[in-house]
């Protein structure tokens, strides 16, 4: 089979990532990059071996397949553009700004029977595959996305950019359609939210908890989820799952008499209940053979060689920016001061009633 022709669209900080695994992939040519800067495009095709374009439809009849790592706000129209000549395509999360315009990009790959993947590189990562291949229907999830600023992605707020990832891992567990959705946020360093919690609640009666922010002092990224068969908590950074269960006596003590449990086995639990009730069991998933990135860039050289759909598809690209989208709706229309104020959305907070503290930089055991 001939090699697969691929050029990458954006060679800044993601995009330069794609193009260094791809020069290494096999069945792989990567036959150029291309950057709206002459100098980066320049920099990454030298490094790389590979021709420089500073437009996309240069490289675009040379190539069978692209990955889009523009600004968001770009991703529609150059998207657009490939799918158009029939171009498979591996797109950055999230797919675009408006969920419109991530369902016409699938109809229009739909109608040229091409790909389209989106790039939920997190559905890639070892501790979530774990989680997905444990026989646990998940009833409760709360995830924490957490980061300092990057100064990056300033064409979107904390939701599109960070939010995003988890919004797709957990309609991907969960399975259900979402019936409603609250959401609160603040704006701190630009134009959009950089903080926001959000609460989904699906069909089959799973609530989700997720909480992001671009303006935190360490980075953590986290999901916990509970179901009837025990707790699974995931370190996305770590790779690492820890499971707890309820022991087989403890089960069959809450189905035999629930509600029931006699006074000396309760006040037994103070001391012995994680020691001898709950079973915890921790698993490092990471791995040496290789990173998220390439396995999702595997997965598309996969289906697009193949024609077998890729892990995360156009529709599940949408389908996180659609409910993105209603979580923005939601903290753009939260009252803060319910009805009797004005105060609305990530921009409008209420009026500061004052500092919390002073003496700035004095910790609080000198200032004792
Ligand atoms: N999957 C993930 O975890 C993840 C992580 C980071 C970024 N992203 C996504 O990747 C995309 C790019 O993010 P980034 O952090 O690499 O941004 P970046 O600003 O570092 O890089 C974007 C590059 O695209 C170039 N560019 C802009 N317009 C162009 C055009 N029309 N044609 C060609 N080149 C153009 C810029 O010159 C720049 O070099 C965003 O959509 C972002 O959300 C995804």
């Amino acid at each position: 089979m001939p090699d697969l022709k691929i050029g990458v669209i954006g060679v800044g900080h993601l995009g330069q990532q794609h193009a260094r695994i791809l020069s290494s992939l096999k069945g792989v040519q990567l036959v150029g990059v291309v950057d709206a800067s002459r100098q980066q495009a320049e920099n990454i095709a030298m490094r790389y071996s590979t021709t420089p374009y500073t437009s996309h439809l240069e490289l675009l009849p040379k190539v069978d397949a692209a990955i889009i790592v523009v600004p968001t706000r770009f991703h529609f129209d150059v998207a657009r553009d490939f799918l158009e000549q029939g171009k498979a395509l591996l797109i950055e999360k999230p797919i675009t700004i408006e969920p419109e315009k991530a369902y016409q990009l699938c109809e229009l790959a739909k109608s040229k029977n091409t790909t389209i993947q989106v790039g939920h590189v997190e559905r890639f990562n070892p501790a979530y595959e774990a989680l997905c291949d444990l026989p646990m229907k998940p009833r409760y999830i709360r995830a924490e996305r957490l980061g300092g600023f990057s100064g990056r992605s300033s064409d979107t707020g904390v939701v599109l950019d960070l939010m995003v990832h988890d919004i797709d891992l957990v309609c991907s567990l969960v399975q259900s359609e979402v019936t409603s959705v609250s959401g609160l946020g603040v704006a701190v360093l630009g134009g959009h939210e950089d903080i926001a919690q959000a609460r989904i609640t699906f069909a089959n009666g799973t609530i989700c908890d997720l909480s992001a922010s671009r303006a935190h002092p360490e980075a953590r990224r986290r999901m916990d989820v509970w179901g009837s068969e025990g707790y699974a908590g995931i370190d996305f950074i770590t790779k690492k799952i820890t499971l707890m269960q309820p022991s087989d006596s403890l089960r069959y003590l809450a189905e035999s008499a629930p509600g029931k449990v006699d006074a000396g086995t309760l006040n037994s639990f103070k001391t012995d209940l994680f020691a001898n009730h709950v079973e915890t069991r921790t698993m490092d998933c990471s791995r040496t053979d290789g990173d998220q990135l390439t396995w999702e860039l595997l997965d598309f050289v996969q289906a697009v060689t193949l024609g077998v759909k890729p892990r995360v598809d156009g529709i599940a690209g949408a389908r996180a920016v659609e409910i993105s989208t209603m979580i923005l709706d939601s903290i753009c229309s939260h009252r803060w001061e319910g009805a009797s104020g004005n105060t609305t959305g990530p921009w409008d907070l209420p009026y500061s009633e004052g500092k919390l503290f002073h003496n700035l930089n004095i910790s609080k055991d000198a200032a004792a």
